[in-house]
C-alpha cells in the first residue's frame, strides 16, 4: 500500500507521552510563564507539539498523533493546509501590517464581501473582532447601543469566553468565581434546553434584557445539541418581544456540524451572529455578522468604538479567503454531516454497552461521549493518548471526551479513532 501522507497518517506513538524533551520544556515554561496561561499548574507535564498538518500532529519527542480536537476547532480545513501556507507566504510578500480601523486594505474589503455573501442573516454587516471573545464583546455592546437594554440572558452550561465581559455570559463557576466582584447585575441565566415558558416568562418580567445569547450547541462545556425545536422557538420569542438573539458560533461555524451555520440546521436567523476559531485556518480572528440596522447603531462620531491593533490583519483575512474556498470547494461542511452520519451508528449503542458511558451524542464533527465521573473521562482521555489519539474532556464536571477532528479527517483515521475508543470503552 503506498505510503499515506503527513495529514493522513494514522498515529504512531513509539516514546510513552509526555516523552523527554516534552518534560524538559514544561518545566522551563513552567518556571517562566505565569499560571494561569497553562495547564502545567496541576504539576503535570503536557505533550509539546512541534509540527502539524491535516489531522496529524508531532510531537518534541517524535511521537505521531491524531488530532481529535482540531486545535479547539480552529483546523477545520486541517493543520497547515497547504493553500493556507501559500496564502501567507504570499501575503507576507506585501502587507503583514495595516493601521487597522484607520485605513483598510483590499483583503479586507474582499472578506468582508464574502463573511457577508455567507450569512444566514438577511443584509448584514460585518464587524471584524481580533478573538472569539472580542467577536462575543461587541456583540454586546452591539446589543446595547441598539436597544438600550442592559440585560442579557445566558444559559448554563455555555462558554463565550474569558476576557471580562464575555467571562460574565460564560457559565462555569471554576473561571467567574475570582473575578465576581467586577461583574455587572445583568446576566440571566436559564438551563441550556430549559421549557420554552420559563424564558417566555423571564423576558416579560424583565424588561430590561435586550438579549439573548446562546450556543446553537454547546461546544467546550460539554457537546450538547439544542433539543429540536427551541431554538426557534426562542427565535420567535425574540422577534415578538423586540429582543436582540445573538448566537454564539465560534465552535459551531464553518462547517463543523454539518452546515455552513449550526443555526442554519434549525432554519433560524438570528440578528447576530459571532463566529472565528476555523475562519482563519490558524491565524487570530473573529467576527460578528450582523443585521445592518442593528450595526448601524455603531454610527456616532468619527472614532472607531470598539477596535484593536491587529484587528483584521492582511495575514488573518488572506487565510481565511482560502479556508473559505476549500470548504466551499472539497464541500467540507457536507463531508462533516456524511461523516456524522456515520459515527452516529458506530456510537448509537455505546451508552447501552458500555458500563461508563452516560451519553454519546452530537452533530456533524463534534461528538461528545460523557462518562459517569471526571476520573473515568481522564482515563479515556489517557488512554486514548496510548493509541495515539489526541482528546479534550469537557463540560462543567470534566466528564465529556471530545470528538471533534479536522473536517479533512480521513475514513481510516475516524475508523480507527473510533475503533481505539471503543477498545478502550471495554476495559474501563
Ligand atoms: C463557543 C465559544 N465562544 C467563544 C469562545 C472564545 O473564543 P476565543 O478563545 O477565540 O476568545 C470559544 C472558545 O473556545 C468558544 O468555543
Amino acid at each position: 500500500m503506498a505510503r499515506l501522507a503527513f495529514g493522513d497518517q494514522l498515529p504512531k506513538v513509539d516514546t510513552p507521552p509526555p516523552g523527554p524533551r516534552a518534560r524538559q520544556l514544561c518545566r522551563d515554561l513552567a518556571n517562566h510563564e505565569a499560571p494561569g496561561i497553562n495547564t502545567l499548574g496541576s504539576g503535570s507535564a503536557t505533550l509539546v507539539w512541534q509540527e502539524a498538518r491535516g489531522s496529524n500532529v508531532v510531537d518534541v519527542d517524535g511521537n505521531l498523533y491524531l488530532d481529535l480536537t482540531a486545535g479547539f476547532g480552529v483546523a477545520a480545513v486541517g493543520h497547515r493546509h497547504p493553500e493556507v501556507v501559500d496564502a501567507i507566504q504570499r501575503q507576507a510578500q506585501r502587507l503583514i501590517h495595516g493601521l487597522g480601523d484607520v485605513h483598510a486594505h483590499p483583503l479586507r474589503v474582499q472578506l468582508a464581501r464574502e463573511l457577508c455573501r455567507l450569512s444566514p442573516i438577511d443584509e448584514p454587516k460585518v464587524y471584524f473582532a481580533a478573538s472569539g471573545s472580542d467577536a462575543v464583546e461587541i456583540a454586546l455592546k452591539t446589543s446595547l447601543l441598539a436597544t438600550g437594554k442592559p440585560g442579557v440572558l445566558t444559559f448554563d452550561p455555555a462558554y463565550h469566553g474569558l476576557t471580562l465581559g464575555s467571562l460574565q455570559v460564560t457559565s462555569r463557576q471554576e473561571f467567574r468565581r475570582p473575578f465576581e466582584s467586577l461583574f455587572h447585575p445583568w446576566v440571566r441565566r436559564l438551563s441550556f434546553g430549559c421549557p420554552i415558558e420559563t424564558i417566555a416568562e423571564l423576558l416579560q418580567s424583565e424588561p430590561n434584557i435586550g438579549a439573548v445569547l446562546l450556543e446553537p450547541m454547546v461546544g467546550r462545556e460539554g457537546l450538547i445539541p439544542a433539543p429540536g425545536g427551541w431554538l426557534r422557538e426562542i427565535s420567535g420569542l425574540c422577534r415578538r418581544r423586540d429582543v436582540v438573539l445573538i448566537v454564539d458560533e465560534i465552535f459551531t461555524g464553518f462547517g463543523r456540524t454539518g452546515a455552513w451555520f449550526a443555526t442554519e440546521l434549525s432554519g433560524v436567523q438570528p440578528d447576530l451572529l459571532c463566529c472565528g476559531k476555523a475562519l482563519a485556518g490558524g491565524l487570530p480572528i473573529g467576527a460578528v455578522l450582523g443585521r445592518s440596522d442593528l450595526m448601524e447603531s455603531w454610527r456616532r462620531g468619527h472614532e472607531a468604538m470598539h477596535t484593536a491593533t491587529f484587528v483584521a490583519n492582511p495575514l488573518s483575512c488572506a487565510t481565511a479567503l482560502v479556508v473559505l474556498e476549500v470548504l466551499k470547494r472539497d464541500r467540507l461542511p457536507k463531508r462533516a454531516a456524511e461523516l456524522g452520519q456515520l459515527i452516529t451508528s458506530r456510537t448509537e449503542r455505546w451508552s447501552g454497552a458500555f458500563e461508563p458511558v452516560i451519553d454519546v451524542r452530537g452533530l456533524g464533527l463534534a461528538w461528545g461521549i460523557e462518562l459517569d465521573s471526571r476520573g473515568t473521562a481522564q482515563a479515556l482521555v489517557e488512554g486514548m493518548l496510548t493509541h495515539g489519539l489526541l482528546a479534550l474532556a469537557g463540560g462543567p464536571t470534566g466528564k465529556v471526551v471530545q470528538i471533534c477532528p479536522p473536517l479533512v479527517v480521513t475514513d481510516l483515521q475516524l475508523a480507527f479513532a473510533l475503533d481505539s475508543v471503543e477498545t478502550l470503552l471495554r476495559s474501563l
